[in-house]
């Protein structure tokens, strides 16, 4: 989904400027990769651009470990992007690093605190970027609040409301595969987008997480934590409260709900910092079925500039240019580089937010627990 919907395309449009080169693609089956190269979507916006695939050709099974190989015919310090399901981050990471390889994963990094801290230590070690796509941060209103939260302008957070609910037909797709209880969760899988934000913002850290969870069934029968509510105190003392499930009405409209607001206390009154994520003040009403939509233009659309093809554009697209950007900045000038990169904090590196690997770690702790709360240490 991420691979199709957001990352490929961005790959191609920097590589339709010029800025990178070839791109491969590996999946564990061929099927996977060959409906990703028909995607007409990417044939509309991109005539002409391909990817190198593997698997290459039909009849080979499923292959998980082709991705070793596919890194492994790469020189050194060109970028690996990481979409594979979450609980397979870890290992793609790691190959990628040990072949010298710079690293784009999209959250969370792993699912484990001290993976985090490990990766963060191995890439310093070899002077390589290790980025998190937390794409919300290249939203301009996300960079907007931070810096005036930052110049002092809404005083001190105190109370959070964040959610972000995907809709009810979600469980037909491959999640139910693998966003089961014993891999991940609502919380663990969406959640983690406005536990990042809020860090962004105000630069405090989370110090304990609950999360309750209600374990409900996918089409397959597989069990999955589908709603969660999860609380994450920080280090000020203040109350973020997260709502997260594969839940939101098909028929409503958008493609989800999500949105986050902050109650702060400046000196003598309130602050307030409250966005609508889903709408964007958008109303289409097309002619057919499923006729009502509230698009976001924001994310990623694709637009078109006179051709050849579209052009895509949102925080999307400018969340991975950013990080692509940053490796062959790197590459260009050093791996000093790096520490300027983990210190301004823009992009989230496993150096500079392996709190949310924590928080992860600990919300998982939590909810296969009833809930208690977890505090990070
Ligand atoms: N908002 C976001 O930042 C965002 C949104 C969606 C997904 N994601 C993340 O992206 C990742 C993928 O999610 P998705 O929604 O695209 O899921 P998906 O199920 O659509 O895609 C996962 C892909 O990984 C492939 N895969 C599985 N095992 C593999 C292996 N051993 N080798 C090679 N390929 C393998 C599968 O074939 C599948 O194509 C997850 O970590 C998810 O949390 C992030």
């Amino acid at each position: 989904m991420i691979a199709l919907d957001q990352i490929l395309p961005s790959l191609y449009h920097l590589q339709r400027q010029g800025r990178i080169g070839a791109i491969a693609v590996c999946a564990s089956t061929y099927e996977t990769v060959r409906t990703l190269a028909d995607a007409e979507s990417l044939h509309r916006a991109f005539p002409g651009q391909s990817f190198r695939m593997y698997p290459a050709s039909l009849g080979q099974g499923r292959q998980p470990e082709l991705y070793r190989e596919a890194i492994a015919q790469l020189p050194p310090r060109q970028i690996v992007v990481v979409a594979v399901p979450d609980q397979l981050h870890h290992d793609v990471i790691v190959a990628a690093l040990a072949a010298d390889q710079h690293v784009c994963a999209v959250k969370p990094l792993v699912l484990a605190h001290r993976q985090a801290v490990e990766i963060a230590q191995e890439s310093r070690r070899r002077g390589l970027l290790v980025a998190v796509e937390y794409h919300k941060r290249f939203d301009d209103r996300s960079l907007m609040a931070r810096r005036a939260y930052r110049e002092g302008r809404f005083g001190e957070f105190r109370l959070g409301t964040a959610c972000l609910l995907e809709k009810w037909y979600y469980r037909n797709s491959n999640f139910q595969n693998w966003m089961t209880s014993e891999n991940s969760d609502a919380f663990t899988y969406i959640g983690c987008h406005y536990v990042d934000l809020v860090h962004f913002i105000t630069g405090l850290l989370p110090r304990s997480v609950s999360v309750y969870g209600i374990p409900d069934r996918f089409p397959n029968g597989r069990e999955g934590y589908l709603w969660t509510d999860a609380r994450v105190i920080w280090s000020n003392g203040a109350c973020l409260n997260v709502q997260n499930a594969l839940g939101f009405p098909d028929a409503a409209p958008g493609t989800n709900t999500q949105g986050l607001t902050m109650y702060c206390q400046g000196a003598t009154d309130g602050a307030l910092i409250s966005h609508s994520d889903q709408y964007r003040g958008l109303k289409y009403c097309y002619s057919g079925p499923a006729s009502y939509a509230e698009p976001s233009p924001d994310y990623f659309q694709y637009v078109d500039l006179g051709g050849p093809g579209l052009v895509p554009v949102g925080y999307g697209y400018r969340s991975i240019e950013a990080i692509v950007a940053a490796a062959i900045r790197v590459n260009a000038e050093g791996p000093g580089v790096l520490e300027e990169i983990d210190r301004a904090g823009i992009i989230a590196t496993a150096a500079n937010s392996s709190y949310n690997e924590a928080v992860i770690e600990a919300g998982r702790e939590s909810i296969l627990n009833g809930g208690r709360e977890v505090v990070i240490a």
